[in-house]
């Protein structure tokens, strides 16, 4: 699995896909979460929510996983070339699934359009390890793709997420072939859900989820 190919292409084919949809899931509660310390960002692609997350975090430190190097590289050049520092992000080239993080460090996790690139097996291990990163009073920032549970837009989902899933296995060689909720997973790990914002038809969700440990709702 590689996002390399699609790496040069991606920007520009979801400006042509979904315009400033994606980008607004990815920001929704930025402004809304207490100013965290040590952020993990899984799967951060070309790093333009890791650009936001630095304008709106200039003390915290990040760390960037990524299984493609071109997306990496796209992130880091995204943020030096804004003029931020790009000395506070420690971008790691690793598979999520091998990569080992360390215990109960972070108190920001943020995995956007990423959980949906696995398996139910696989995030089966994932998330619990993740989680495992995570502090008591962490919280999840979590963007993704859903299928609505019933009528016009459940089969609208369904459309759009099988083309979408026959077009990623194909050019990156991705092992899911369908979407895997990770709420239960998430809930199994410790986090609540504090909100959800749902758009397009219920196809988008953004989600701020917390430690059960954490006093404040957000
Ligand atoms: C669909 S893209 C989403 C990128 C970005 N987060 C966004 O919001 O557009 C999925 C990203 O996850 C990365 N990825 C997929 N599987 C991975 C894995 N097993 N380990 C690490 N990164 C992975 C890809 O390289 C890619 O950058």
């Amino acid at each position: 699995m590689s996002f390399d190919r699609i790496a040069p292409h991606y920007r520009w084919m979801e400006w042509l896909l979904a315009g400033g949809k994606l980008q607004r899931c990815r920001t929704a509660f930025i402004s809304e979460i207490p100013v965290p310390r040590e952020v993990l960002m899984m799967g951060e692609g070309n790093g333009r929510c890791l650009l936001e997350m630095l304008r709106a975090f200039p003390s915290a430190r990040f760390v960037c996983v990524d299984a493609s190097a071109r997306m990496l590289e796209r992130a880091r050049v995204c943020v030096e070339s804004a003029g931020l520092g790009a000395s506070a992000i420690e971008f790691v080239h690793a598979d999520a699934l091998d990569w080992k993080p360390p215990a109960a460090c972070f108190d920001l996790l943020v995995s956007n359009f990423f959980l949906d690139c696995f398996t139910a097996d696989q995030l089966g291990v994932l998330v619990p390890g993740l989680s495992a990163a995570a502090t008591s009073d962490a919280r999840w920032l979590l963007a993704d793709f859903c299928e609505p549970p019933s009528g016009f837009a459940k089969w609208r989902a369904r459309w759009i997420l099988r083309a979408m899933y026959f077009f990623f296995r194909r050019v990156t060689r991705l092992s899911a072939r369908s979407l895997t909720p990770p709420d239960a997973l998430l809930r199994r790990s410790g986090f609540t859900l504090c909100e959800r914002r749902l758009s397009e038809w219920g196809l988008l969700h953004c989600d701020v989820w917390r430690r059960a440990a954490a006093e404040s709702p957000q």
